[in-house]
């Protein structure tokens, strides 16, 4: 058993604490945005905020999260108003499903930590691998990121999400607001009232 609070909410998994944080968020949660991509540390498609630093969660074990605050990329913004997310968008750097979670993710990371960072401060801040080659545009997209957090641009091209926040939570009901009396994540223990 490992308690964590995971996008906002306390959860308790029932599952072996040695089960890597990715499994438990996939399988456990049901928050499949979190990639499994390579398993040994290499991708990056895993990446989560622990405690607001980027950690791959393939290399990271349950019990080395208890207690421990993760934020996933359903939990990064509920209507994708993120600036990474929103400039990723704007510079049409998403190429595929499977490595932009943990790019945004790493990203977010980023500019929490340094405001303004240089192009090469974001090369070596985003190490996720990427065969499609979007490096130069993810250069861009987060150079307008950190512009936009700043406040000194906007950024109006992002299209909202297909779906309506309510519909969203049904089929991953992990992101069900933070409740008083909402029912647990399928496989995930029990999830206490938040204090
Ligand atoms: S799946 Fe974790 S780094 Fe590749
Ligand atoms: S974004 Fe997935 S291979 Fe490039």
């Amino acid at each position: 058993m490992a308690r964590l609070t995971v996008n906002d909410r306390p959860v308790e998994f029932d599952m072996d604490p040695q089960t890597p944080l990715l499994w438990a968020l996939r399988d456990g949660a049901n928050l499949t945005g979190t990639k499994y991509g390579c398993g040994n540390g290499d991708c990056g498609a895993c990446m989560v905020l622990v405690d607001g630093a980027a950690l791959r969660a393939c290399l990271i074990t349950l019990a080395e999260c208890e207690g421990r605050y993760v934020t996933t990329i359903e939990g990064l913004s509920r209507d994708r108003s993120h600036p990474v997310q929103q400039a990723m968008v704007a510079e049409q750097a998403i190429q595929c499903g499977f490595c932009t979670p943990g790019i945004v993710i790493a990203a977010a990371a980023l500019l929490k930590a340094n405001p303004s960072p240089g192009e090469a401060e974001i090369k070596v801040a985003i190490p996720n691998l990427c065969r499609c080659g979007v490096y130069p545009r993810l250069v861009r997209a987060i150079d307008r990121a950190a512009r936009v957090a700043r406040r000194e641009e906007t950024i109006s091209a992002a299209p909202a999400p297909g779906i309506p926040a309510s519909a969203a939570a049904r089929k991953v009901p992990a992101l069900a607001p933070a409740p008083t009396s909402a029912p647990a994540p399928s496989g995930a223990g029990s999830a206490p009232p938040k204090n």
